[in-house]
């Protein structure tokens, strides 16, 4: 039998409670979650809508199948936020969620309304937390309503960054300094950047291997390492700006605004750049790292920085992150979270333990 079953057809015999989820988004996040359902950890959830950026579906015959992911890229019905919310709120499941797999600025302005209507939420989506401070107050305000933002797929993908900073926060522990490497990108570049060939040429290696956003520029300016100390920094209490952060954009200012196909035939351009601040760190015996850091006295900067072999983030391998947590109890040497910082599986993963720890 299907693990997804539809609400309708669904035989009652689930031993957690059910929970009716929508999902916005079945892109590499939403299509690996997707899978998800279909495994025992998955079971107790009931799937009533799910919608990519042209159509949606809310029909249980057409969510229970296999394909819906593909079906839902050729067909289905017409986008209509209000049509999959009257099907989440005509559930007659005790908790509701809306799933947001997408990286829609204007749908993570939605979620503190979601949430003041009585849904959990539950997101990769930074645009709402890692965004302006006013968005991020909302939340905190409709969070207090006794509902759930489930956001640990923000920050580190699976890894449990934010909820081992939050704990520590919970219980008095002061966050004195985070710093590390956020981006499985930028992890991949500078963990395998030598000097002997061209950064251009690993850039274009990293993208074929879905490392980068299809415009590498989304990556390289830093603003997504950018939005995730912010997050960071809100959860232990310091109330963040973008404008408080340093941010190095490695993208020359001359090729910022350059259309993409234009930026990915100039990527030369980046080689010299690189290779000098590479010649510069290994001089010393000092290796490049693109890291964000953030001081309880509210300086935060991201950007290349050299570090020496003993630092942490010189061992990185792959496209590992790296997150070092200072804090009044962990002051001789920093509670390191490291692992696999990007991924389709491990990112859904962390959306269905989030949900799975509210209901
Ligand atoms: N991939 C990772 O390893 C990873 C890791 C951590 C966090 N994340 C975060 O997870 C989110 C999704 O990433 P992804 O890699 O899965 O991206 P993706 O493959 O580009 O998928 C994005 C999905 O969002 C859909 N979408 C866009 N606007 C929408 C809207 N208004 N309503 C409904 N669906 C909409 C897209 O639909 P169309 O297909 O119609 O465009 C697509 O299905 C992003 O915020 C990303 O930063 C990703």
């Amino acid at each position: 039998m299907n693990a997804v079953l539809a609400e309708a057809e669904c035989p009652r015999v689930a031993t957690r409670p059910e929970v009716a989820v929508v999902l916005l988004g079945t892109g590499k996040v939403g299509g690996a979650f997707l899978q998800l359902l279909r495994t025992p950890a998955g079971a107790n959830l009931r799937l009533v809508g799910a919608a990519n950026s042209r159509h949606q579906q809310t029909q249980p015959a057409a969510l229970a199948e296999r394909r819906l992911r593909e079906r839902l890229d050729a067909a289905g019905e017409p986008r209509d936020d209000r049509a999959l919310l009257a099907t989440l709120h005509g559930s007659t499941a005790q908790d509701k969620v809306i799933i947001d797999a997408t990286a829609s600025g204007e749908l993570a302005a939605r979620h503190p309304e979601w949430l003041a209507r009585g849904c959990h939420v539950v997101t990769a989506n930074k645009a709402l937390a890692g965004g302006e401070i006013g968005g991020w107050h909302a939340l905190q305000a409709a969070c207090a309503q006794g509902v759930h933002y489930g956001d640990s797929a923000t920050v580190g993908a699976g890894l449990p960054a934010l909820s081992a900073l939050r704990r520590l926060h919970a219980c008095g522990d002061k966050l004195t300094r985070v710093e590390g490497v956020f981006s499985g990108s930028f992890s991949y570049l500078f963990n395998h950047y030598d000097g002997r060939q061209p950064f251009s040429t690993l850039l274009r290696e990293a993208c074929a291997l879905g490392y980068t956003e299809p415009d590498p520029r989304a990556d390289l300016s830093g603003e997504d390492v950018a939005r995730k100390l912010l997050i960071l920094a809100r959860a232990a209490g310091f109330p963040l700006q973008r404008s408080d952060i340093e941010v190095e954009n490695l993208v020359p200012e001359a090729m910022r605004g350059v259309p993409r196909d234009e930026f990915l035939g100039r990527l030369g351009e980046l080689d010299a750049p690189i290779a000098a601040r590479h010649a510069n760190a290994s001089g010393h015996d000092h290796v490049l790292r693109y890291l964000a850091r953030f001081d309880a006295d509210g300086s935060a900067r991201v950007g290349l920085v050299e570090v020496p072999a003993t630092h942490p983030a010189a061992h990185l391998l792959g496209a590992d992150n790296l997150f070092a947590f200072s804090t009044t109890r962990y002051a001789q040497r920093p509670l390191v979270i490291q692992g696999a910082g990007a991924g389709p599986e491990v990112t859904a993963q962390a959306l269905l333990g989030d949900i799975l720890a509210l209901a």
